[in-house]
C-alpha cells in the first residue's frame, strides 16, 4: 500500500499535517464546499446580539474565531443557541442593552472579536468590561481602535499607552466624529461604526482604500440609518435608531477558498469545482491577483444570496506567471498574501507583493513567517519592510516547517507541500481550526483520486 498523500499526528506540541505526494505526481480532483465566511460570520452573531428580536443564522463558520464571538455575547446577555453550521438563533437583547459579565471577556485569537467587540462595549455607560485574549492577540496593536473611540468620549485602558490587551473599558456617553482612517481596516472602520450605532449624532468613517464592507451591507439589512459614500470611500451611520434581528445566509470563505484555487493551479492536471463562495467585490482581490498571473478560474453560477454576491468556481492548472500585487489591491486580498506567495514560488519570473506592510501584525508576522518556512523548503523568498520578493521556479524539498499557531501560514505551507518532493511536515497544523476546522478532511477528499 502507498503512504497516504495526507495524515496527521497528535504529538505534545499540538497537531502536525504530513504531506506526502507520490513520486508518481499528484493530481488534484473534486467537488468541494468551503466552511462559512469568518468575518459575516462574526457580525451576523454581533448583530443579532444587538438587535431586537430574533436573527437566524444558516452557514456559520464553526471556528475557533466565531466561537469565541458567541462566547463574548452569551456573556453579554444574549442568547445563543448552540453553534451548527445548518441553523443557529440568537435571541437580541436591543442596543445599548449589553450587560456587565461577571468575568474577563475571551476573544481567544479573534482580533474581530475583540476590535469590533470594543466599538460597542464602549458606548455602554456605566458598565465595566474587561477584555483579553490568546498571546498572539495580545501582542497586536489596538490603539488603531482605542484612539478613535477615546476622540468619541471613550474611556479604554490597557499596557503600552493603552495600545495592548488586556484591555479594560468603562463605558460612556460617546460623540459622534468623523474619522480618517490612515489605514484600510474593515476592523477599525466596522468598531468605529459600531460605536457610531450608540453615539450622539452622525459618526462618519473615511478610509485611504476600500476594505470589506460586509459590516456596512448587514448594519443595513438589520435596518440601522447607514450610507455609504464610494468615492470619498467614507460610511457614516446615525446614532440612536435600533436594530431588527434578521435572517442571515453565510456564504463560504473566499479566504478559504484561496487555498484551493492556488492549490489546483500549481498541481498539474487538477481540477477543482468549490460550490458557494462569497465573491463580494470587496474581497476578489485573490481572483484578479491569480487571473494576472495566467490563472484558469471560471466563476459560475453568479447569484445574490443574503445581501451578499456568491458563485462557484471551477479552477484548472495552469503554468502561472510572475506578476506586481500592490496599492488598493493589497485591502482586497489581505488574507490571501501568503497564499499567494505559494502561488508565485510557483510561477515564472519573480512577483513582487507591496503596501502590505498591515501583514506584519496579523496572527503572526505574516511577511517573516512565510518567507522563512517557503525559505526553508527551498523557495527564493525575500522580505521586504511591506511585503516579499519572491522568485519562481526554484523546486521545493519536503522538510519540517513551523505554522506559528498562525492558521494562514498553516494551511499555506501545507498546500506549498503538494508540490515539494519528499515528505513535509507542517507542525502546529491545528492552527487550522481558527477558521477552517474541515481542512485536512478536505485536503485528504481532493488528493484521493492521484
Ligand atoms: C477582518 C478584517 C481584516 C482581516 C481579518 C478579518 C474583518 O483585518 O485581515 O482577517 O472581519 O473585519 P483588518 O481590518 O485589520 O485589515
Amino acid at each position: 500500500m502507498p503512504a497516504p498523500v495526507v495524515s496527521s499526528q497528535s504529538t505534545q506540541e499540538g497537531q502536525s499535517l504530513i504531506i506526502q505526494p507520490p513520486a508518481s505526481g499528484l493530481s488534484l480532483q473534486g467537488r468541494i464546499r468551503v466552511p462559512g465566511d469568518k468575518s459575516i460570520s462574526h457580525r451576523a452573531l454581533m448583530l443579532g446580539a444587538i438587535a431586537h428580536g430574533e436573527t437566524t443564522i444558516e452557514g456559520l463558520l464553526l471556528g475557533e474565531d466565531p466561537r469565541s464571538t458567541a462566547s463574548c455575547f452569551r456573556a453579554l446577555g444574549a442568547r445563543i443557541s448552540e453553534l451548527n453550521t445548518k441553523f443557529v438563533r440568537v435571541r437580541g437583547i436591543g442596543l445599548g442593552e449589553l450587560q456587565e459579565p461577571v468575568d474577563v471577556l475571551n476573544a481567544g485569537n479573534s482580533g474581530t472579536t475583540l476590535r469590533l467587540m470594543l466599538g460597542l462595549l464602549a458606548s455602554h455607560p456605566g458598565r465595566f468590561f474587561s477584555i483579553t485574549g490568546d498571546s498572539s492577540l495580545r501582542s497586536r496593536p489596538m490603539s488603531r481602535v482605542v484612539k478613535p473611540l477615546q476622540e468619541m468620549g471613550a474611556q479604554i485602558w490597557g499596557r503600552k499607552n493603552n495600545s495592548l490587551a488586556p484591555l479594560a473599558v468603562q463605558g460612556q456617553p460617546l460623540r459622534g466624529i468623523h474619522y480618517h482612517s490612515p489605514i484600510a481596516s474593515a476592523q477599525v472602520k466596522s468598531c468605529i461604526l459600531l460605536a457610531g450605532l450608540l453615539a450622539e449624532g452622525k459618526t462618519t468613517v473615511t478610509e485611504p482604500a476600500l476594505s470589506r464592507d460586509h459590516s456596512e451591507r448587514m448594519l443595513k439589512a438589520f435596518g440601522a440609518e447607514i450610507s455609504v459614500d464610494l468615492e470619498t470611500l467614507s460610511a457614516t451611520v446615525t446614532g440612536g435608531g435600533q436594530l431588527q434581528g434578521q435572517p442571515v445566509i453565510v456564504p463560504g470563505d473566499i479566504s478559504s477558498a484561496a487555498f484551493w484555487l492556488v492549490a489546483a493551479a500549481i498541481v498539474p492536471d487538477s481540477e477543482l469545482y468549490i460550490e458557494n463562495v462569497g465573491v463580494n467585490p470587496t474581497r476578489t482581490g485573490i481572483l484578479d491577483a491569480l487571473a494576472k498571473m495566467g490563472a484558469n478560474i471560471q466563476l459560475e453560477n453568479h447569484r445574490e444570496v443574503a445581501g451578499e454576491p456568491v458563485a462557484d468556481l471551477r479552477v484548472r492548472s495552469s503554468q502561472l506567471q510572475a506578476c506586481e500585487i500592490a496599492g488598493d489591491l493589497i485591502p482586497r486580498l489581505i488574507d490571501e498574501v501568503p497564499i499567494l506567495a505559494v502561488a508565485a514560488v510557483f510561477a515564472q519570473g519573480t512577483t513582487v507583493i507591496r503596501d502590505a506592510a498591515e501583514l506584519r501584525v496579523k496572527e503572526s508576522d505574516r511577511i517573516a513567517a512565510i518567507a522563512l518556512q517557503l525559505n526553508r523548503l527551498g523557495a527564493k523568498v525575500t522580505e521586504l519592510p511591506d511585503g516579499l520578493e519572491i522568485v519562481g521556479g526554484t523546486p521545493l524539498i519536503g522538510i519540517d516547517v513551523e505554522s506559528y499557531a498562525d492558521h494562514r501560514i498553516a494551511m499555506s505551507l501545507a498546500i506549498a507541500a503538494l508540490n515539494a518532493s519528499g515528505t513535509t511536515t507542517v507542525r502546529g497544523a491545528e492552527a487550522a481550526a481558527i477558521s477552517y476546522p474541515e481542512f485536512t478532511t478536505t485536503l485528504q477528499q481532493v488528493c484521493q483520486n492521484s
